[in-house]
C-alpha cells in the first residue's frame, strides 16, 4: 500500500479532467500462447483486481468485451462501501464498439458486434453503455473509448467513415449528458482521427495505441500532441513478448537506474509523455509498475530505448492501418 495520501501524476484532458498516468490494465486472458485458442479470461482477474487496488492504483482500465466490468465494479464497490476509497478518487475507462475478432480468439459474439451488420449501430452503442454502466455500478465513467476503428474485414471506405461517425455521435450524447466524463478512441490512426475532426466533431480526448520500444509511431503522438489528445500506450510491455522484457539495452539501462526492466520501460513511455496502462498478476510487479517517480531516465538512456525500434513494428495487436 502506498503512503497515504499520495496521487499518481495525471495529465490535463482537453475538458480540464485529470488522467493518472499510471492505470491498471484490466484485460485478463492468454495472447501469446503459441497455436492454441486466445481469448479473455475474466476468471483470473479477482486477485490482481485487488491487489492493484490495494497498492495504490486508482485508474483502472477495463472494456466491454473483457468480461471485467462486473470485477471492477464489486471490488471497487467493496472498497467504496468500506471506506477505502471514495469515487472521486478513482479514475474508470470502459471500451464499447470492439469488432468480431478473428476465429483463433475466442470472444463472445455477445461482447463484439460486426459494424457493418448491425441494424442501427448508434443504437447498440447505447445499449452496450447501459449494460457497462449496470456492472460497473459506479454511475459515470471518467473515460469512454471507442475499442476499435471499424470491422476488420470490411473493405468500404466511405461506409466505415458513416459508421465511425455514428459510433461517434451517440458518444457525444454520452458526454453530453454526463454519462461519461471524458471521451476518445483506441487503435485509430490519424486518418480515422482526421475523419472526425475533419467533420468539425469533437476531437477525441484520448487515443488509446498499442506503443513499447518495439512499436513506436512517432508521427501519430506528435499529431495527437497537436490535436490535444492524450496518448495512451496499451501493452506497454508488447503483452510480455517478443522478449522486449529481456532486450539486453533495456536490462543495461535499468542496471545503470537501480530499476527493474519494466519499470525502465514504463518510465521511458512516462518520460515520452504517453499515459500507461501495464497489466500484472503478480503481486511485486503490480508494485513496482506504480513506481515510477522516484527515479529519472537521462537523454543518453531514452535515446537507447528509442533506439530500439525495428524498422517494421511489432504488435501483440492487429495493425490500425489495416482497418478502413
Ligand atoms: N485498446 C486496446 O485495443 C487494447 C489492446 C490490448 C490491451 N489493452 C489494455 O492494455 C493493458 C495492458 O496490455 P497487456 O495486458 O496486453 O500487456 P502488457 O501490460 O504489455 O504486458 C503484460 C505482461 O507483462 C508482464 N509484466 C507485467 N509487469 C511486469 C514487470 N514489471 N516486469 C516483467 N514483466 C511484467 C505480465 O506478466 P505477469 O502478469 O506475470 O506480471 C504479462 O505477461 C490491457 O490489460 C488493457 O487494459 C488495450
Amino acid at each position: 500500500m502506498r503512503h497515504e495520501g499520495w496521487r499518481c501524476p495525471s495529465l490535463e484532458l482537453a475538458n480540464g479532467r485529470e488522467i493518472p498516468m499510471v492505470g491498471f490494465g484490466c484485460a485478463f486472458g492468454n495472447w501469446t500462447g503459441g497455436d492454441g485458442l486466445q481469448g479473455f479470461l475474466p476468471e483470473q482477474a479477482w486477485r490482481p483486481m485487488t491487489l492493484a487496488l490495494e497498492a495504490g492504483y486508482t485508474h483502472f482500465d477495463t472494456a466491454f468485451c473483457y468480461g471485467t466490468e462486473r470485477h471492477l465494479g464489486d471490488i471497487l464497490g467493496r472498497a467504496m462501501s468500506t471506506g477505502q476509497v471514495t469515487r472521486e478518487d478513482l479514475f474508470i475507462t470502459t471500451k464499447l464498439a470492439h469488432p468480431p475478432s478473428p476465429p483463433h480468439i475466442a470472444i463472445s459474439h455477445l461482447l463484439t458486434w460486426d459494424w457493418h451488420a448491425v441494424d442501427d449501430i448508434g443504437q447498440r452503442v447505447m445499449d452496450d453503455f447501459e449494460h457497462s454502466k449496470e456492472k460497473l455500478g459506479v454511475g459515470a465513467v471518467d473515460l469512454l473509448l471507442v475499442h476499435w476503428p471499424g470491422s476488420f474485414d470490411n473493405t468500404d471506405a466511405g461506409r466505415a467513415r458513416e459508421a465511425r461517425l455514428a459510433v461517434w455521435e451517440r458518444f457525444e450524447a454520452l458526454l453530453a449528458r454526463g454519462d461519461a466524463m471524458a471521451i476518445g478512441v483506441c487503435n485509430f490512426t490519424r486518418n480515422h482521427l482526421a475523419d472526425l475532426i475533419d467533420a468539425g466533431r469533437t476531437v477525441p480526448m484520448v487515443n488509446q495505441v498499442e506503443l513499447h520500444p518495439y512499436c513506436q509511431d512517432p508521427e501519430l503522438t506528435a499529431f495527437c500532441r497537436d490535436q490535444g489528445i492524450v496518448v495512451q500506450a496499451y501493452a506497454p510491455f508488447a503483452s510480455g513478448s517478443f522478449g522486449l522484457l529481456q532486450d539486453p539495452v533495456i536490462r543495461d539501462v535499468a542496471k545503470e537506474a537501480n530499476v527493474s526492466t519494466g519499470q525502465a520501460i514504463l518510465r521511458w513511455h512516462l518520460q515520452l509523455g504517453h499515459v500507461v496502462v501495464p497489466k500484472s498478476s503478480n503481486q511485486r510487479r503490480i508494485a513496482e509498475n506504480l513506481d515510477l517517480f522516484s527515479f529519472e531516465l537521462d537523454e543518453g538512456q531514452m535515446a537507447r530505448i528509442t533506439g530500439l525500434a525495428p524498422s517494421e513494428p511489432k504488435r501483440s495487436t492487429a495493425d490500425p492501418d489495416s482497418v478502413l
